[in-house]
């Protein structure tokens, strides 16, 4: 069974604030970095570092030189990954001093996709290879389609949440990945439990994982609901915890671990990312989720 992760790889500019900037006020920023990231990347070097063997496909422009150096980097599989004319996706990222953070999203080559590339890209993948989503690519429905025409199983994390998602046919995604904001903009609904009830009703043979920050997490099959708690941790920066969680809970289903030990193995993971500044930064090794010790942390 092979890995595909299909989608965005940012640029990231990342502004430490004393709070997000409010429409029509200027605040001032002491610290700046440039960082590599995007959903689709960071996922993928989650994947990676979890142990997984996994390629990314996607695209960057003339700037993009640092991008393609970091998934070889992580031993990501490049032989997906395009450089165009033009500029990367680039974002522009606020942290506070929670360790909260704002986006602004720039897509440039991310939307940049043709259906001739996502056909050279699916012709290297067979029925049940699994191929890993988000919503930062143009022709998301697309890809959807031909994965599934394919056999291959979908996880998708539908983040972030806009129109592109209603063009696409969800009832054939196998497993859903979404935090609660995301949640009720696909739901209407706002508490968790009536989340997983209305994402079950809507697409009942599908998995699926919701995570709700510091209050855990919650996974929905048709066996039935499982919870798990967050770890404790002090937050720096939250950047790329729900990429580190979905990389890691792959990883687990994809390696035939229990759902309740998958979520465990993802929570862990992330709570080690929020302690980090940064998007892909932050994503830990295996070694560090298994080594780490949470007694101390609790304490
Ligand atoms: O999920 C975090 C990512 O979202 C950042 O790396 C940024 O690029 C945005 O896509």
């Amino acid at each position: 069974m092979k890995v595909l992760c299909f989608g965005s790889l940012n640029i990231d500019y990342v502004y430490k604030v004393n709070h997000v900037v409010r429409p029509g006020e200027t605040e001032k920023s002491e610290e700046v970095s440039v960082n590599c990231g995007g959903k689709g990347l960071n996922q993928s070097v989650a994947l990676a570092r979890a142990g997984m063997a996994v390629s990314h496909a996607g695209m960057v422009g003339k700037d993009g030189k640092l991008l393609l150096d970091q998934c070889a980097e992580n031993g990501i599989g490049t032989q997906y990954l395009r450089m165009i004319e033009g500029r990367c996706g680039h974002t522009i990222i606020q942290v506070d001093n929670e360790g909260n953070n704002s986006i602004l999203l720039y897509g440039g080559a991310n939307q940049c996709m043709t259906r001739d590339f996502i056909d050279e890209v699916l012709g290297g993948f067979e029925k049940n290879d699994v191929i890993l989503l988000q919503n930062e690519i143009n022709l998301l429905h697309v890809i959807i389609d031909k994965a599934y025409a394919k056999g291959m199983q979908i996880y998708l994390n539908p983040s972030p949440y806009n129109e592109a998602l209603e063009k696409c046919d969800l009832r054939k995604v196998s497993c859903f990945l979404l935090n609660e904001i995301e949640g009720e903009q696909m739901t209407g609904e706002t508490a968790p439990e009536k989340i997983l009830a209305a994402m079950h009703e809507r697409y009942p043979s599908a998995d699926i994982v919701l995570t709700l920050g510091k209050d855990g997490s919650l996974y929905l099959d048709e066996h039935g609901m499982v919870r798990q708690e967050a770890f404790p941790v002090k937050a720096v920066d939250t950047t790329a915890a729900g990429d580190t969680f979905t990389g890691y809970f792959l990883y687990a289903r994809s390696t035939g671990m229990t759902a309740k030990n998958g979520l465990e193995l993802a929570s862990k993971a992330a709570a080690l990312a929020v302690t980090r500044p940064g998007a892909m930064d932050s994503i830990p090794a295996m070694e560090e989720v298994i080594c780490h010790s949470w007694e101390e942390d609790a304490l």
